[in-house]
């Protein structure tokens, strides 16, 4: 079954970006991660990143039409998009959000995601692997 991997604004930029929370992987090595993790899972993952807010929407539209199971990071947008919770809120299949760090142990303006409400659950914390923990979430939710 395939699945989405939505990623948000500067997860392109892992290279460069602070590897003390963010950790010492590129993006090309996060996205080989999470193909060969979902391979294992029975899953085909359509990995992408956008920095832009509409085409995160327009891929959640895509979603909800196709019913495709969405694993989304949406990176600073967790924090304030409405656009894209509401987006996310017309996927009916599973949708699990992620994040590299814990948002919750870092600055207060992180602490509140607007996405958790219309998503199945939400990991963080954990790298790379916090998607592959949803990917094992999410065989769990389809089975
Ligand atoms: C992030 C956490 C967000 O607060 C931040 O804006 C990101 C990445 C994460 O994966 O830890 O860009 O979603």
């Amino acid at each position: 079954m395939k699945v989405l991997v939505l990623n948000g604004p500067n997860l392109g930029r892992l290279d460069i970006r602070d590897s003390s929370i963010y950790g010492d992987m590129n993006y090309a090595q996060l996205v080989s991660q999470i193909e060969s993790a979902a391979k294992t899972h029975g899953f085909v993952a359509d990995v992408r990143q956008s920095n832009d807010e509409a085409e995160i929407i327009t891929w959640l539209h895509e979603a909800a039409d196709a019913n495709l199971p969405v694993i989304i990071n949406p990176a600073a947008f967790t924090h304030y998009s409405y656009a894209i919770r509401d987006a996310a809120e017309m996927v009916k299949a599973p949708l699990i959000e992620v994040h590299l760090s814990n948002p919750l142990s870092r600055e207060e303006f992180r602490h509140t995601s607007v996405i958790s409400g219309v998503a199945n659950g939400t990991i963080g914390g954990f790298g790379p692997n916090s998607y592959v923990l949803a990917l094992i979430a999410l065989k769990a939710l389809l089975s």
